[in-house]
Formats: structure tokens, C-alpha cells, sequence
């Protein structure tokens, strides 16, 4: 039987690296091994988005666009791809659609040839404005279900996203399963389903936390997907996504047709091998994040939202009422019409779930941001809220009509004037609504940098 063509994106740049460590991968790092990595033959790169952004500019000094241009420099030949969470560009909040029209035109301008497009609760809505824009800046819209289980998420539902997006223009649809919570036998039965009913090529993305990923993915591309996200093995496993090496192999054993070079895959892992283990010396890379871990089967939790609710008790001293936490979470996500748990309902869930054990009485707190999303805020829920809590926790509060993005007022103008000389670009305009303090704080420290330097011109070491 002649095997189909898989594709691969690398991920070692964006979410192994945010995995992993954290995000704090800088540029320099990685810089010598780009060369190489233009010659492997990748479908695309993942190196921009989702964490990377804020990182950059909060921890890193570097600013974000510029990393950008420089790997495009150096990755002519390779397609470089961003994950954008819809609405919300890379933030928590929903953003008025001049900005992010504004930030998609820059990306695609700066280098991005993809950008994976997904909303956490898979409200098409939240996606439509960067698709069309996407779409409009001449690059490839990829529309992103957030895979979750629960009673109301039906392969028919997510059939019915696929063929809305498809719809909007999307040229690739993704499967993405941020908690490495899929099956194989959920893998194939979704690639099916979806080859069966949209005319495009589909990509899955899954994390090795359960160490399901191997047999979903082998499943997956049974079921004739596409496109696989793998990240080079020094980076691989754990809670970020299989080895590319070993999916290569495998594949390759198997018949399918793959286009990567072995010889150059194998610098590349010569190379990270050592900056891995740079890594675990200094303890930015804890080696439980490689390590397998199945309780997030056994909770259906994604594994980061598990020690959050760790931490979380631990710091409120109340430690033993995990377990309480525990069966609680699954009750806040049904209260709440079964959000995906996904940044950031996955934390608004968690926190929740913490109160309503701490206070002894279910929604007696309530954050904002939970009142934001009974506001409808973050947009339709999978299934509609409780409606006796959604009233307990609104009160009198009206709910948002239609689209929020709609109720925004354009954006961008006036933080370019209110930033005056300080931005030196859209791409600085654009960071600072993103990312305010953060930004601020990087400009501020920009401006010394160069102040230094001048100094230094003028008037020599003395
Ligand atoms: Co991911």
C-alpha cells in the first residue's frame, strides 16, 4: 500500500521552549544552529507566539519583532509559524479588532509565513478578524480546534468548527491538544472525521505529558493527517511535544513518505544536547517537566493547571484539601458550560475550584475575571452556564450582546500618541498594548542602552 506524505513542524523554539523552560530561550542561544535547521526540510518552524512575546521583552531584553526579522534572516527557505489565541493577539483580554488587525499585518510583515489561529473556548467569532486578516497580508490562516473532552464536546461539533473555519478562509485546519490528553483511537477517530468532511490538510499538535503522543500521532497519521508538531529530542518529551528523530524513524519504517534530512537532524540535536544540559545545571529545566506523568488522565486536568492547584493550596497552607480541590474542578468546568482548559480558563477554573473548597460555600467568592466570562467576555461557551450561579455571580450585572470585540473602541491611534517619541515603530505601539508595563519597562531600558553607547562615542574610556 503506497503511504501518504507527513509533514513536520519543529517546535523548539516556541513551545518546547515554553514548555520546557519557561520561554527563556534567548536568541543568542540558538542563533549558530538556525542555518542548519533552514536545511532540514521542515514543513514550517514554530518560533514566535504564544509565551515568547511577553518573555522577550519581560525577561530577556530582546525585543520581540526584531527576533523575529533575525530568524527570518537566517530561514529563508523554511516557513516561520506563530500561534496566535484569536481575539485575544497574545494576552489574557479580548482586544478591539483594529489592533489586532494591526498586529497580524506586522507579523506577516516582520517574517511569520503561518499563524495558528484558536480561540480557548472555540468561539469562532474570536477567530474571524485574524483569519481574514491573515488572509488579506497574503500568508496561511491555520484555524485551531482546542481539543478537550466532555459531554458536549461531540466529533460532530468539532466537524461543524472545522467546516466554519474552512468557511472563513483557513487554509490548514489543527488539532491542538494542549494537554496531551488525546488517545490514539480519539486521534484517528477526529483526523477521519475531519478528512471525511473538509477538503484541507490537517495538522495535530499534542504534548508528551501522558506519553500518549507517540501512539496518537501514529494513529493520526493512519487516519492520513498531514502535518505533526515534534521538537528535536534534547527537547523533546515531557511537557513538550514527541522527538522529531524517533517520529522519523518510525514513519520512515513504516512507508510513509518524509522529506527530513537525518544527517541534519542529527547536528541539530548535537547542538541542543549541551544547551539542554546548560539548562538543568543552572535549574531553569526541572526534570519532572520530562518526565511522565498520568495524573492528568486520571484528573483530566492539564498537567501545569495540577500544580497550580498545588501551589496554590500550599501557599493558603491548606494542602489537605487537595483532594477536595480536586473533585471540585470538574464541577466549576460543568458550572461554567465546559470551557476547554486552556490559558486562561484553565487558571479561572483552578482558582475557582480553590475558593469554593477554602470558603466552605460554592461561589461565595468570585473573581473578576469569572464575572467577565459569566459576562460572556471571552465569548459562547460550549454549553450554557448554570444558569442559578451565573445569576448568583452577576446579580444585576447585564450580560455582553454579541460579539465583545464589537464593544470596543479602536485602540491603536491613541497609544501611538500616547506614547509619543518613545515608540520608534508599530511594532513598539504594538508591544505596549500588548504587553503596557512590560513594554514600558523594556523601552526605558532600550533608551539606556543607547545612551550608554553614545556616551561611550563621545567621550572615550578615560
Ligand atoms: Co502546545
Amino acid at each position: 500500500m503506497k503511504q501518504h506524505k507527513v509533514s513536520f513542524t519543529e517546535t523548539v523554539l516556541r513551545d518546547a521552549n515554553q514548555s520546557l523552560i519557561a520561554t527563556r530561550l534567548p536568541y543568542d542561544k540558538f542563533e549558530p544552529i538556525l542555518e542548519t535547521i533552514n536545511k532540514a526540510g521542515y514543513y514550517s518552524v514554530e518560533c514566535w507566539g504564544g509565551a515568547t512575546f511577553d518573555v522577550c521583552l519581560r525577561y530577556l531584553h530582546e525585543d520581540p519583532w526584531e527576533r523575529l526579522r533575525k530568524i527570518k534572516a537566517k530561514l529563508p527557505n523554511t516557513k516561520l509559524q506563530m500561534l496566535l489565541r484569536g481575539q485575544n493577539i497574545l494576552g489574557y483580554k479580548h482586544y478591539p479588532d483594529d489592533v489586532v488587525r494591526k498586529f497580524v499585518e506586522h507579523a506577516v510583515k516582520n517574517g511569520i509565513d503561518i499563524i495558528r489561529i484558536f480561540d480557548a473556548l472555540n468561539d469562532t467569532r474570536n477567530i474571524k478578524v485574524a483569519v481574514e486578516e491573515t488572509v488579506k497580508r497574503g500568508a496561511i490562516a491555520s484555524g485551531a480546534i482546542s481539543y478537550t473532552t466532555s459531554p458536549v464536546h461531540t466529533m460532530a461539533k468539532y466537524v461543524e468548527q472545522a467546516k466554519e473555519m474552512q468557511k472563513m478562509g483557513v487554509s490548514t485546519i489543527a488539532i491542538k491538544d494542549m494537554a496531551g490528553i488525546m488517545g490514539p483511537q480519539e486521534a484517528y477517530d477526529l483526523v477521519s472525521a475531519l478528512k471525511d468532511s473538509v477538503n484541507l490538510p490537517i495538522v495535530i499538535h499534542t504534548h508528551s505529558t501522558t506519553g500518549l503522543a507517540f501512539m496518537t500521532y501514529l494513529k493520526a497519521v493512519e487516519a492520513g493527517v498531514d502535518v505533526i508538531d515534534t521538537a528535536i529530542s534534547p527537547f523533546s518529551g515531557g511537557t513538550s511535544q514527541p522527538a522529531t528523530e524517533t517520529l522519523v524513524y518510525a514513519l520512515k519504517q513504516l512507508g510513509y513518505k518524509v522529506d527530513l534530512k537525518t544527517d541534519v537532524l542529527q547536528e541539530m540535536a548535537d547542538y541542543f544536547k549541551p544547551l539542554r544540559n546548560e539548562f538543568l545545571a543552572d535549574g531553569t529545566l526541572n526534570p519532572i517537566s520530562m518526565a511522565t506523568d498520568t495524573n492528568c488522565l486520571t484528573y483530566q486536568i492539564p498537567g501545569g493547571m495540577l500544580s497550580n492547584l498545588i501551589s496554590q493550596l500550599k501557599m493558603m497552607n491548606a494542602l489537605d484539601r487537595l483532594d477536595e480541590a480536586l473533585l471540585e474542578t470538574p464541577k466549576v468546568r460543568e458550572d461554567l458550560g465546559y470551557p476547554p482548559l486552556v490559558t486562561p480558563t484553565s487558571q479561572m477554573v483552578g482558582v475557582q475550584a480553590v475558593q469554593n473548597v477554602l470558603a466552605g460555600e460554592r461561589y461565595k467568592n468570585v473573581g473578576a475575571e469569572i464575572k467577565a466570562y459569566c459576562r460572556g467576555e471571552y465569548g459562547r461557551t460550549p454549553a450554557p452556564i448554570n444558569p442559578e450561579i451565573k445569576k448568583q455571580i452577576l446579580g444585576d450585572t447585564p450580560e455582553v450582546e454579541g460579539r465583545f470585540a464589537d464593544t470596543l473602541a479602536p485602540a491603536f491611534r491613541a497609544a501611538r500618541k500616547e506614547l509619543g517619541d518613545t515608540a520608534r515603530s508599530d511594532e513598539d505601539v504594538l508591544s505596549y498594548i500588548a504587553f503596557p508595563q512590560v513594554a514600558q519597562k523594556y523601552f526605558d531600558w532600550r533608551k539606556a542602552q543607547d545612551e550608554k553607547v553614545v556616551k561611550y562615542t563621545i567621550e572615550p574610556v578615560k
